[in-house]
């Protein structure tokens, strides 16, 4: 399949820094827009902008159309079993958050949250604060040497205590991707709420809830071609019927006394305040996007793309790279360290000729303790990145080296 063609939908690839062609390898970040998701946003605020729910007019009634038609698309895209199971928030990181305040509802002193040591801070912090506010346990599952988890120690972690277990799908550090799947179904008859953070997993994995049997699951719409400022939150529906919501005002109410409030039904009761309009405009043109393309595709050449470049990053002296070594196991970024060369340095040389990669503690500074680094430079691809720009990454990053390897 051609991919090449598809270069043409993203305007910024037209730019030039430093008078050199932008090669973007920083989409574990945040990934560029096509004109179908800018345009989208667009029309939306040209055509169609109201306020929804409670405009009885025709241009509030188009509003809400668009705003449940990208709820739809959000259901059919990750096999939610009803549109009810969709909120909307700012990203994976107040998913998480709000997870956390849902499940506050169901915990007490003593109780036992397992988290894993790959997770963003997005997926750490907000059980800390829990874990401090409920007097609860953390507990931390190892990684091996190519990163991976154990299913056999997240059994033997398992108690009579354990309330909550949350994980990435895909690392953003590793690249690793977990086995949720098995570890759904592990949990499948044990009184354990499963969170999965798929912020890293999403743009690149068809995604099943209900075959994962995750109780709820985060990501973010602007790692998948979408605007930034929208992300989900998937509940099963039976638990967020079952608890309260955790921010109050306008949306989310049924009836408002003086001293008391009952709820809206789902997903309403959820999400309070001026719902996410444009930015849901701009998240269903993504998933239409992508679908139009089609995630296995997409998959399948952003794995050919990653193997390309493992193999040529290995060939590199004194070069470590984290994560597993087989790339079925892997999403579509490789984290590394040049022996002698500070990422930062190596992300201002790579920027010199127009090359985004990130560098610094990627939001896992648990990771990186175990890693025993404490920065680290990392390349992501996605579907408009080229084996032409991936030799032109390897032959800056050998001149960088060179000339490190020289200065001192
Ligand atoms: C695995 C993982 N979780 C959570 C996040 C946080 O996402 P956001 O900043 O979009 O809320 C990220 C962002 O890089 C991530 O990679």
């Amino acid at each position: 399949m051609d991919f090449s063609k598809y270069r043409e939908d993203f305007p910024i690839l037209k730019r030039k820094i430093s008078g050199n062609d932008l090669i973007f390898f920083d989409n574990g970040a945040t990934t560029q827009k096509p004109n179908q998701v800018i345009d989208a946003i667009t029309d939306y605020y040209k055509n169609y902008n109201s306020n929804i729910h409670r405009s009885v007019y025709t241009l509030g009634n188009e509003s809400e159309k668009i705003y449940e038609e990208s709820k739809q698309l959000v259901k059919e895209f990750i096999k939610a079993s009803s549109y009810e199971e969709i909120i909307y928030t700012s990203g994976t990181t107040e998913s998480l958050n709000f997870i956390a305040r849902i499940l506050e509802q169901d915990v007490s002193e003593g109780d036992e949250i397992i988290l894993t040591y790959m997770e963003h801070h997005a997926n750490i912090i907000p059980w800390q604060q829990l874990a401090k506010r409920k007097n609860l346990v953390l507990k931390y599952l190892e990684l091996d040497e190519e990163g991976r988890i154990s299913i056999k120690q997240l059994e033997e972690f398992i108690t009579d205590k354990t309330k909550i277990v949350s994980m990435c799908h895909a690392s953003n550090v590793l690249g690793n991707i977990n086995p949720v799947y098995k570890i759904g179904e592990l949990l499948k008859d044990k009184d354990v709420y499963f969170v999965v953070d798929a912020a890293q997993s999403v743009p690149h994995l068809k995604i099943d809830v209900q075959k994962m049997n995750c109780d709820f699951l985060a990501f973010s719409a602007h790692k998948m071609c979408g605007p930034t400022g929208i992300g989900v939150l998937y509940g099963k529906k039976h638990l967020l019927e079952k608890f309260d919501p955790v921010e109050f005002g306008g949306g989310m109410i049924g009836i408002v006394e003086e001293t008391l409030a009952t709820w809206a039904i789902l997903p309403d009761k959820f999400e309070a305040g001026t719902p996410l309009l444009a930015q849901a405009a701009g998240l269903g043109a993504a998933i239409k996007y992508l679908d139009s393309i089609g995630l296995e595709n997409i998959e399948k050449y952003t794995k050919e793309l990653t193997e390309y470049m493992y193999s040529e990053l290995s060939k590199i002296d004194n070069i470590e790279i984290y994560g597993t070594k087989n790339i079925e196991d892997r999403v579509s970024l490789i984290t590394f360290n040049l022996v002698g060369v500070h990422p930062h340095d190596l992300t201002s040389f790579l920027d010199a000729k127009g090359i985004c990669i990130r560098a610094g503690h990627q939001c896992t500074q648990p990771l990186l303790g175990k890693l025993g680094t404490y920065s680290v430079a990392r390349a992501s691809l996605y579907l408009y990145n080229t084996k032409e720009e991936i030799d032109f990454f390897i032959q800056t990053l050998k001149e960088t080296k060179e000339f490190f390897d020289n200065e001192f």
